[in-house]
Parts: C-alpha cells; structure tokens; sequence
C-alpha cells in the first residue's frame, strides 16, 4: 500500500511515528504499507521502498524541509505534483484547516482522487466547506473519503454516528468539542480571569499563539458542520450560528454555578437542522458537563434515545491514531 503525506507539521510526523509502529499488524491483514512521499511547503521527498522516519524527522528538525533529504529530496515540487508522480493508494491530508473557505485542500483531494487515490484527511476544512463537492467526485471516481480525525480527534465521534445511524435517525446533537475553549471555562469556573486562563492553555500547549480559531467558537463550527454533513449532506460552515466564549464573564459562570450550572462552548445540530455554537448552560453533573481537555457528543437518535461518547479530544497522537484507524477501514472495505 503505497501512501502520500501531505503535511509533516504535528499530525504529520505523529502519524509518520506510529506508522512505524503499527507495521506488524498492516502485515496481519496482507498489507504493506510503504510512506512513498512526504509534502511539506519546502518541497517534497520520494521514495519508492518508503521512506525512512528517522533521518527525515531528523533533516526537518535540522533544515526545515524533507525536501532537503538526499535521497529523493525535490525542493521545487508541491503536493499536486507530488501525487502525479507518486500515484499514492492512499493520500493522508495533514495541511493546516484554512479559514474562509477549504484552501489548497481542496486542490490536493481532488487531485488524489483524480489519480485514483483514496483520500484520508486531518484537515477540517474541505469537509465543513465542500462536502458534497468532494464526496460526488469520490463517488464518481470509485474511491474512499476518510475524515474521522477531523471531529474528536482519538474519540470516534463520525464512526460511532455512523453505526448509531444503521436503522436509527439522529434527531439532534450537542457536543463540547474544542478542548481550549473548555479548558478556559473551567479554569475561569475556578477563579481565573480570561486572559490568565488562555495563558495557562498556552503554557500547556493547548492552545495556539492564535487562538481565535479555538475561543470564536470556529473550531467547533467546523466539526459541527462535519457532524451534520455526515448526516445529511449539504451543510457549510458559514451557515453556523455563532458566538465564542470571549464575552463569558467570571461572574457569569459564578452565577450560574450558584444555581446549579456550569458554562460550555456547545456545538448543536437542531431537530430543524439547524446548526448553532454559542456557550450554553448545563446541569451540573449532566454528562455534557465535562471539565479541562474532554470531549463530550450527546446523540438523540430517534429509536435508542440519547447515546454518549465521552473521552479526550484532539491532540497529534490521537489525531495520527484516528488517521490510521481510517486507512485500516479503507483496507477492510477494499476486500468486500
Ligand atoms: N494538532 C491537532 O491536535 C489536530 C487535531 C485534529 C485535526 N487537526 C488538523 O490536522 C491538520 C494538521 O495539523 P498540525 O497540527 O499538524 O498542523 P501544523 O503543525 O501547522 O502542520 C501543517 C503542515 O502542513 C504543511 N503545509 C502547509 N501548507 C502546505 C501546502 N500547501 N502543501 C504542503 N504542505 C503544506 C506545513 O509545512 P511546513 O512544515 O513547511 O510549514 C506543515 O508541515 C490541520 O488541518 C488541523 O486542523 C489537528
């Protein structure tokens, strides 16, 4: 199985690590997965036996590209060429999620379908943005488009929504889905102001230098988007109703704690269909009521009622981890 990485920043080099260390059970199932070529924005390196993890995490430590490698090391080539030449199996997108619209993504999912690719991808943005787009061109095109990594990160938020969905309708939705965001609450629940809470999930790196992303409540934007296109189809993210937690006073949260409630940043997908992130007020000790880094999803299905996932979210090891778990499904679904 030959595979093209596209994006070598966290994700990419997490994934690139545990790779490595899930070959013995590739093999199990008659697999041989072989890293043909890594894209970062330096260029690209190729390799038809696969390339080699330790010297490459190694040059893009030292250099800053591994299209400094020197074996196979092409300074001048992008992603779109890097998939004509490769003709990967499987193409893992790991570029950074654009804001506004899917970005170059896009461009490289389209491409690796065109060229018969399977597509497995970290990147939010295509899927919150051109859903349909990119599934009508996999169907056309008799391939398979993974994004499970997109929402939950470790947590199998789209595979679980997925067997719920097998003889039973989601009605509606909630979930706390943006670690950082959470992690300010709470830490704000316990006293903090906003600015020392955002500092201390800087301190622990979970939080970016730029956390408009996390704190707008656009993170979630895009993974609620996700969730209901895996629904249903035919959602973007702008159409999101929106407000982030940056106006959430300590005295809110106090008020509310006062009465029996906490404050979260809640993504919902309504009965109606409609999508909406704001902070919201939960019953303490309900079990979307999550503290520090976790995730929660509540899924309302119609038949079995309300059905929970609870668990830590997104981080470059249990992101890798959920890319890996959808290249096994690709190889499974391959055999049917
Ligand atoms: N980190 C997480 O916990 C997490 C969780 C869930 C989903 N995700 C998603 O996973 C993706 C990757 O996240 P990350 O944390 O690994 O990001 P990152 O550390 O910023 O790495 C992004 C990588 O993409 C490369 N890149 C950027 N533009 C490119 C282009 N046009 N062509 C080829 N390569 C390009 C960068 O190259 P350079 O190295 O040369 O800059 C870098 O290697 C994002 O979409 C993110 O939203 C991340």
């Amino acid at each position: 199985m030959r595979i093209l990485l596209i994006g070598f920043g966290n994700v990419g080099r997490a994934f690139l690590q545990l790779m490595e260390e899930e070959r013995r059970r590739f093999r199990r199932l008659g697999a041989d997965p072989r890293i043909v070529g890594i894209v970062d924005r330096g260029g690209a390196t190729l390799s038809e036996n696969g390339v080699k993890a330790s010297s490459l995490l190694t040059i893009k430590m030292r250099k800053g590209s591994v299209a400094y490698s020197e074996q196979g090391g092409f300074p001048s080539m992008d992603a779109v060429e890097a998939i004509s030449v490769s003709q990967p199996h499987v193409t893992v997108e790991a570029t950074p999620t654009s804001r506004g619209g899917s970005g170059p993504a896009l461009r490289h999912i389209l491409k690796a379908l065109e060229h018969g690719s399977h597509v497995v991808s970290a990147n939010k943005a295509p899927f919150a943005y051109d859903y349909d787009t990119v599934m009508r061109v996999a169907l056309s095109r008799g391939r398979i488009v993974k994004y499970s990594a997109t929402v939950g990160g470790g947590l199998p938020v789209l595979k679980t929504l997925k067997t719920l969905t097998v003889g039973d309708f989601v009605e509606s939705l909630r979930g706390i889905l943006n670690a950082t965001s959470n992690y300010i609450l709470t830490l704000m629940e316990e006293g903090s102001s906003y600015e020392e809470a955002l500092r201390l999930a800087r301190e622990i790196g979970i939080a970016e230098a730029d956390p408009t992303m996390d704190v707008s409540g656009m993170d979630t934007a895009y993974k609620i988007t996700i969730i209901a296109n895996t629904i249903e189809g035919g959602h973007r993210v702008d159409e999101v109703e929106l407000k982030g937690i940056e106006e959430v006073k300590p005295k809110d949260l106090r008020e509310a704690a006062l009465n029996g409630y906490s404050i979260r940043l809640v993504g919902e997908f309504t009965e109606d269909g409609r999508l909406r992130v704001g902070p919201s007020k939960l019953k303490r000790g309900s079990v979307l009521d999550v503290s520090g880094t976790l995730n929660a999803v509540e899924f309302r299905m119609k038949r079995a009622g309300p059905v929970y996932l609870l668990g830590r979210g997104a981080g470059p090891f249990e992101t890798a981890a959920a890319i890996i778990r959808d290249i096994f499904e690709i190889l499974e679904e391959e055999k049917r």
